[in-house]
């Protein structure tokens, strides 16, 4: 199993400026589309309550909560909240699943990068400056990436970096 963490930054490390805001009020057409295939192409979604508003592709989203847990309808549209561990969360779905997009928010994506259960990183870059807000990840961490790619997707100069994660040994 592969897990991709996906998020949209501005240059200085900015992903989120308030949290009622949606980031398309700050994220480049090109960034919204590249997302759109991604989560089309992905065999499940997982994502913090905060970060969740609604699904974006038929695919099954798991949604940490310490306190929602899933309704019938929820379990219908393929929307299940949960509250295992990490680890345990992809030991589960293993059999299953090949491939898993980490979509966010900060706290949850420090809770994987902590256990170190995250293989690769799409960074889509905006060019802007933010100054305040949260960042990629909320706690402090140190994790070396490896550079796989580089594309630029637009003439504004949105881009797209692809990082390996390097797994560190524990
Ligand atoms: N730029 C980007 O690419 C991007 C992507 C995603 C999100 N965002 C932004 O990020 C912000 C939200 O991020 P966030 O870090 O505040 O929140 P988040 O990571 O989306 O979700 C945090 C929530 O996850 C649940 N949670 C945390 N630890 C848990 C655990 N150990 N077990 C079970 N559930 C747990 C809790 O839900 P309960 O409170 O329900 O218990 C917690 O409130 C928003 O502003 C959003 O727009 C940006």
């Amino acid at each position: 199993m592969k897990v991709t963490m996906v998020m949209v930054s501005s240059i200085d490390g900015v992903v989120s400026r308030h949290s009622e805001e949606s980031v398309k009020a700050w994220t480049s057409e090109e960034d919204q589309r590249h997302l759109a295939v991604l989560v089309n192409h992905c065999d499940a979604v997982i994502t913090g309550r905060k970060s969740f508003t609604k699904k974006i592709a038929p695919v099954p989203y798991y949604v940490f909560s310490r306190q929602q847990k899933s309704s019938p309808k929820d379990n219908q549209n393929q929307v299940f909240y949960t509250q295992e561990k990490p680890s345990q969360l992809l030991v589960r779905l293993e059999k299953a699943i090949d491939n898993v997009l980490l979509l966010g928010g900060p706290e949850i994506n420090s809770l994987f990068l902590k256990e170190n259960l995250v293989d690769e990183l799409i960074l889509t870059l905006e060019p802007k400056l933010f100054g305040a807000g949260k960042h990629l990840v909320q706690e402090e961490i140190e994790q070396d990436l490896e550079l796989v790619e580089v594309q630029q997707l637009n003439s504004q100069g949105t881009l797209l970096v692809k990082y390996k994660i390097k797994k560190t040994v524990e």
